[in-house]
């Protein structure tokens, strides 16, 4: 790949801050070994510098660092010296602005105007500049939305752009972004990156970001610095020499680096005969496989996170017993849609990946399928096989019923976390389905040594790096090996070994009967699943007007997908599959307008049975 020299505007009067670390080291407590060791580098103001590593390596923590926000309580835990242009970064109020790997986890208050304002309030900014500069940095980031909007109306998307304002208007003269495009989709990533360079042309800031995947920041930052493995500098120079000569050995480290995927085991049914028709017969766990009727199906799906009340689900079960209609009304499947008229079928040994933009439904639909949220309209039905006695309908289900048969991994990994330390995390799920005890440490063992966690066995969940708890979260369901999976963004923030590694895995699973359902914007990962391919629409603009929404479409009049739905450049694995006589078909479906129901999104609900 041949990179382009970075050409830019003459930046305003120099403000980028200059970051000087000498043999600079932090060492978690309770971690046996430290994140980061004798550091030494210096990033001159205005430099933009591109901070690469796997997972685990302590990109986060140097950025946490920088930003002044790592405590050494005990004195024990930082050696060396990092400085803010001559200062402690924690004595440099207002120098860095730091956007946190996880976005959601930075939205403070109940409007976006009031959150962009935090930052600015807290450094006493006079009141008369707080408001145009709040405006200001809205617009730079493309938030174009009336400042009373509420911050839970925002895609995942529109938050990331949000806390990046909020950043952006305190003016720093050191911006620091910790992975700040992994939740978006391909039109998303641009144009946060554009955010981002336009902002920087115009303060002239120094940059820091860390990012997985290399190409999107090669061709605008000067300098590429790679963290190894055991917490120091291993590269350091300008993005085209790293991209060239020490293509291999990033590689080899398991960087991302632009046009390589790494290799993965294959899926059994890519060799498997003519499409739709793979290997027959019942798998080696036992799963059906012979007919490959699907274990879970859809029929008219409406979803939405504006859940229907417990009276109207009271409603839906009377008028299941009486077998006589009710106005919609009454059983709450008037409530506005985000997806409609989804016909779905998952498979036994298949995948099927979600895809489409942010803000298209993908979370909710999948959270729905789950069982873990109810239809606005239509059904999701389990196969005899799936349900083994429990009864058709997977919201019906208890904790216990749901764990064996259904495993989902949600998009915030630490919506899930339930103990104090990794191991017990991992056997908690067996635990409650009763696995015997010498099964559950067999699995548990072999999982946290294929997803490179054993080190960790013994820490507490919530003090991984975000990659570290992305793959917990997934080892969690696996734990458990049900039947089917619905995984929400599985590999975000894997370096490219911990994500073949994850992909082995589940290509594993895939073949010995596993049915997954993935919401991804990972191209390369539906790829090497041998995934179908069921892709969404693009919502309206969170934040337009809201509109009622059409009545949900039956599938088999929806129009095609590609006439309806601008869909990120994913090729069908298997165009064939979904014309397959078994196969429901697993096809696009026009999106009803999203506004008012992503609006009223509350989280997920933390326990199943406050959403029945
Ligand atoms: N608060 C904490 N307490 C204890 N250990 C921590 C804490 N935060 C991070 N660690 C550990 O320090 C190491 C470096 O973590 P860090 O978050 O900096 O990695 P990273 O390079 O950002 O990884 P990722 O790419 O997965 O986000 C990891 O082993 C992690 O488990
Ligand atoms: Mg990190």
């Amino acid at each position: 790949m041949t990179v382009p020299t970075v050409r830019r505007p003459a930046a305003p009067a120099a403000r980028g801050a200059r970051v000087e670390a000498r043999g600079f080291g932090w060492h978690h407590p309770g971690r046996e070994t430290a994140a980061l060791r004798d550091l030494d580098l210096v990033v001159e103001p205005g430099e933009r510098v591109l901070l690469l590593g796997p997972s685990g390596a302590g990109k986060s923590t140097l950025l946490h660092a920088l930003a002044g926000v790592l405590h050494d309580d005990d004195g024990q835990s930082g050696s060396g010296e990092l400085l803010l242009d001559g200062t402690l970064p924690a004595r440099a109020r207002g120098r860095a602005g730091l956007v946190q790997q996880d976005p959601e986890s930075q939205v403070v208050l109940s409007r976006i105007g009031d959150d962009t304002a935090f930052g600015l309030e807290n450094l006493a900014v006079p009141h008369e500049q707080i408001w145009p500069r709040v405006r200001a940095a809205l617009d730079a980031v493309g938030l174009d939305l009336p400042l009373d909007h509420s911050t839970a109306a925002l895609s995942g998307g529109q938050k990331q752009r949000l806390a990046l304002a909020g950043a952006v208007a305190m003016s720093p003269g050191l911006l620091l972004l910790d992975e700040p495009t992994a939740n978006l989709d391909p039109a998303g990533v641009r144009q946060v990156r554009d955010a981002v360079v336009s902002c920087l042309d115009r303060s002239g800031a120094t940059l820091v970001v860390v990012e997985h995947r290399v190409a999107v920041w090669a061709e605008v930052v000067d300098r590429v610095v790679v963290l190894g493995r055991d917490g120091g500098i291993t590269h350091d120079g300008p993005p085209g020499r790293m991209l060239g000569a020490a293509v291999e050995e990033l590689s080899r480290a398991g960087v991302w680096v632009p046009g390589r995927v790494p290799a993965t085991r294959e899926p059994a049914r890519a060799s498997a005969g003519p499409a739709g028709c793979p290997a027959a017969g019942p798998s080696a766990t036992g799963r059906p496989g012979a007919d490959r009727e699907p274990l879970l199906s859809t029929a008219g799906l409406g979803v939405s996170r504006s859940q229907p009340s417990a009276r109207q689900l009271r409603a839906r079960r009377r008028e299941r017993r009486r077998d006589r209609p009710v106005d919609d009304a009454v059983t709450g499947r008037d409530l506005p849609t985000a997806v409609a008229g989804v016909e779905l079928g998952l498979r036994p040994g298949r995948a099927l990946a979600l895809i489409g933009p942010n803000g298209a439904g993908k979370s909710t639909l999948a959270l729905t399928v789950a069982g873990l949220l109810a239809p606005v309209r239509g059904t999701v039905r389990a196969h005899p096989l799936l349900d083994r006695g429990a009864g058709p309908d997977p919201l019906e289900w208890s904790g216990r019923e749901l764990v064996a048969r259904i495993g989902t991994v949600f998009q915030e990994p630490e919506h899930q976390f339930l103990r104090a330390t990794v191991r017990a995390e991992l056997e908690h799920g067996p635990r409650l389905a009763g696995t015997p005890a010498a099964e559950r440490e067999r699995r548990t063992d072999e999982l946290l040594h294929r997803l490179r966690l054993a080190h960790l066995a013994d820490a507490n969940p919530f003090t991984l790096s975000g990659g570290e708890k992305r793959r917990l979260s997934v080892a969690t369901v696996l734990a458990t090996d049900p039947d089917v999976l619905v995984l929400d963004e599985p590999t975000f923030g894997q370096d490219a070994l911990t994500w073949a590694e994850l992909v082995d895995l589940l290509v594993e699973l895939i073949d010995a009967g596993t049915s997954v359902l993935v919401v991804t914007h990972d191209e390369d990962f539906v790829r090497a699943l041998g995934a179908e391919v069921l892709a969404l629409g693009r919502a309206p603009e969170v934040g337009g007007a809201a509109r009622a929404a059409p009545p949900a479409v039956p599938a088999a009049s929806a129009p095609p997908a590609a006439s309806t739905a601008p869909v990120p450049p994913i090729v069908p694995a298997d165009p064939a599959a979904s014309t397959a006589p078994t196969v429901p078909a697993a096809r696009t479906v026009p999106t009803a307008p999203a506004a008012s129901a992503v609006a009223a999104a509350p989280a997920v609900p933390a326990r199943r049975e406050s959403v029945r």
